[in-house]
């Protein structure tokens, strides 16, 4: 089921999300879930919290250059790539890189955010299994991005105080312009 995702400055965002303790069914359709919606609005990840639940879960999907598809040159996301990670952790992080970020839970708004460029990082699967992984380059910056969520925190957090002061007040804006559309429906 396609589920509503929250907009900053929702205060849901800013809560702690806590380990999942049962990897059962009900961890099942959240991940499902999760994964509809994310496909439906078109990001590469997506943690719990943003559709309102406070579990240590995200996931992700980093799309492929499809080169047979020319009219798609955004690349593919892959069933098969799908990561569902369940209670993460970084383990290890090296590195910096800066990527222009943006966040299904601030639409529209993009900024350059610097992260480590290497991470590693370990999680469960769906059904508890451990898990390890090597990051780096976006699949690293989408970790760490989803990882912020799962601690209350989302990317704009990381910006200077003026770029920050700047995107409160054009954010302000946006969402009253967006109440007003919505509004008129
Ligand atoms: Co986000």
């Amino acid at each position: 089921m396609i589920k509503e995702i929250l907009v900053y400055p929702n205060p849901i965002l800013r809560q702690q999300s806590k380990d999942v303790e049962s990897f059962d069914s009900e961890l099942h359709t959240l991940l499902d879930d999760m994964n509809e919606t994310m496909i439906y609005r078109g990001g590469v990840g997506l943690a719990a919290v943003q559709v309102g639940v406070l579990l240590n879960v995200l996931i992700i999907n980093i799309p492929v250059d499809d080169e047979s598809n020319l009219e798609n040159r955004d690349g593919l996301q892959l069933a098969e790539n799908l990561i569902e990670a369940i209670n993460p952790v970084i383990t290890h992080k090296d590195g910096t890189q800066v990527f222009n970020e943006g966040c299904l839970s601030i639409p529209g708004y993009y900024e350059e955010i610097t992260r480590a460029e290497h991470i590693i990082v370990e999680y469960f699967d769906r059904y508890g299994n451990k898990k390890s992984l090597e990051a780096e380059g976006f699949m690293a910056v989408a970790w760490q991005h989803e990882m912020e969520h799962l601690t209350g925190h989302v990317f704009i957090e990381n910006l200077s105080f003026m770029k920050r002061k700047k995107f409160e007040k054009e954010w302000k804006k946006e969402l009253k312009e967006r109440s007003k559309k919505a509004s008129r429906l």
